[in-house]
């Protein structure tokens, strides 16, 4: 099963089931992601820095290509309210949508 590894979460493993968004996959398995919007497309806070598999997951979404497009995502960037993920892939939070609650490795 694809699978996302958190590698400022301790390496945490979340495996993302097929129809799921990585946003879904995160708060299935208890892990708390900021998502100011309600996971609607309409901020970038649930944004992934991607490490490794890049090339792993879904399409660009429309609108995370209007974000790509203004700027406000990099090409190393997803949005994970948005994103799909059909292999094996790394990111980081970025330190900008760290909760402070969370317990973050670095
Ligand atoms: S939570 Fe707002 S764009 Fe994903």
């Amino acid at each position: 099963m694809p699978k996302l590894i958190v590698q400022n979460l301790a390496n945490r493993q979340v495996e993302v089931a097929g129809g799921q968004t990585v946003f879904e996959a995160l708060q299935a398995a208890g892990i708390d992601w900021m998502h100011a919007c309600g996971a609607k497309g309409r901020c970038t806070t649930c944004r992934l820095v991607v490490t490794e598999g890049l090339e792993h997951f879904g399409a660009l979404t429309a609108t995370e290509t209007r974000y790509r497009d203004n700027g406000r995502l990099q090409q190393n960037e997803r949005l994970l309210c948005q994103a799909t993920l059909h292999g094996k892939a790394s990111g980081l939070v970025p330190e900008q949508t760290k909760l402070p609650h969370q317990q973050y490795s670095f």
